[in-house]
């Protein structure tokens, strides 16, 4: 029997997976068995070796994949040179798809090795991509830990503990959440029994959009056109007439504020107490406050509230990151995910493939007995 089309596939399952679960009524997200504020609490590399290992590192295993993930990232910035046009792309997002779909995976790397290979490049890759927007020169990886490194690949300076902190807590907070657009895109093309390059090509693809992952840009966009929270009524009064979207409110599964939105709150909080970055918190929150009021008495079934990408617009800004390099932080984090749901998918050993209902003509009765 074929399914209503129009859903978007809302409510349908396509997998079983070990790796996340959105309870999306309960607010909650449980990665490989932590919940999102414990995993965020720690480094990106004992979240990459959660997901990639399915099972928390002992001080030893943190060691040697940190090592492994420095080493990865030397390799790829080897390949920024001849990267020139990829990266030469004035979206991040299309030059990320560009330098990524570049890479070969040496044939005998295990699904681990090539996890590695894949989240490095994505980190190096975005960053080189950031530096040339500005006319830089791309810095060298160093010894560092994965967010650490980014942050200073980015910005030339290494960058205080406390962006590091925020910035690890950012990395785990979007590291994997379900069944998301770009994690189904990255299963489909697992399933054709196609490789993890090709699979994470096309999750950088649906991240872009601005649905997805691509909303923390026009999400410090409104948050500059508002300018002070007393505007804020007005703002989105006005955005609502015009029958626009605010962005960084509502989400598919979530009926209540999304989980991470509360994460990246303190770890906004956190970095702002700290004295080392002058987030827009107060702004920010304002204007949710107002968003999440007048989508309420608009949509009183629907109950749009903040998602993830409303607090990674502030938290990211704080972090010194130009907006259009969001999205691309975002795969930086998200690539982990996409790696362990491709070894996932490709375990499971099916096709993934459904069906379409035909709405358009058919052919006419004469042509079919004239062929
Ligand atoms: N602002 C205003 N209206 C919104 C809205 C928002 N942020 N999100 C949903 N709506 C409205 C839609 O316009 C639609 O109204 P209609 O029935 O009058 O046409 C209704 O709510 C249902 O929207 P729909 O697109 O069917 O819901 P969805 O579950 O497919 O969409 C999102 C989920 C996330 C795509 C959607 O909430 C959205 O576009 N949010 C803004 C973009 C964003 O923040 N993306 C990041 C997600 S993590």
């Amino acid at each position: 029997m074929t399914q209503r089309t129009s859903t978007g596939l809302s409510g349908v399952v396509v997998a079983d997976t070990e790796l996340s679960l959105v309870d999306g009524a309960a607010g909650e997200l449980v990665i490989r068995g932590l919940s999102v504020e414990q995993l965020a609490t720690g480094s990106f590399e004992r979240a990459c070796h959660l997901m990639w290992f399915g099972a928390l590192p002992s001080a030893a295993e943190l060691g040697e994949l940190t090592s492994r993930l420095q080493a990865a990232r030397v390799r790829a910035a080897r390949l920024v040179p001849e990267l020139g046009l990829a990266l030469s792309a004035s979206d991040g997002m299309d030059a990320l798809r560009a330098s990524v779909s570049q890479l070969t995976l040496p044939s005998e790397a295990d699904h681990v090795a090539r996890a590695i290979e894949l989240t490095a490049a994505v980190c190096v890759f975005a960053s080189a991509w950031a530096r040339r927007t500005r006319g830089l020169a791309p810095v060298p990886p160093s010894a560092l830990g994965h967010a650490a490194d980014y942050l200073r690949m980015v910005h030339g300076d290494d960058a205080p503990p406390s962006w590091v902190r925020a910035l690890d807590s950012y990395l785990c907070t979007v590291i994997d959440h379900g069944m998301n657009a770009s994690t189904f895109a990255a299963r489909v093309v697992t399933s054709t029994e196609s490789d993890d390059v090709s699979a994470v090509v096309a999750a950088i693809g649906a991240l872009k959009g601005r649905l997805h992952g691509g909303a923390p840009g026009p999400v410090l966009d409104m948050l500059d056109a508002v300018g002070a929270p007393e505007l804020a009524e007005s703002y989105v009064d006005a955005m609502l007439a015009r029958h626009e979207r605010i962005m960084g409110m509502g989400h598919r599964v979530y009926r209540v504020r999304d989980p991470r939105a509360f994460v990246l709150e303190g770890a906004l909080e956190r970095l702002e107490a700290s004295g080392t970055a002058q987030g827009r918190l107060s702004l920010a929150r304002a204007v949710e406050q107002v968003a999440e009021a007048r989508l309420l008495a608009k949509y009183p079934e629907r109950a749009l509230r903040a998602n993830v990408e409303f607090f990674t617009a502030v938290l990211l800004e704080a972090l010194g990151l130009p907006r259009e390099l969001f999205t691309p932080t975002f795969a930086t984090g998200r690539v982990a995910g996409w790696c362990a749901h491709v070894q996932e998918q490709r375990r499971a050993g099916k096709l993934i493939r459904p069906e379409s209902r035909y709405v358009g003509p058919r052919p006419a009765s004469e042509s079919l007995s004239t062929s």
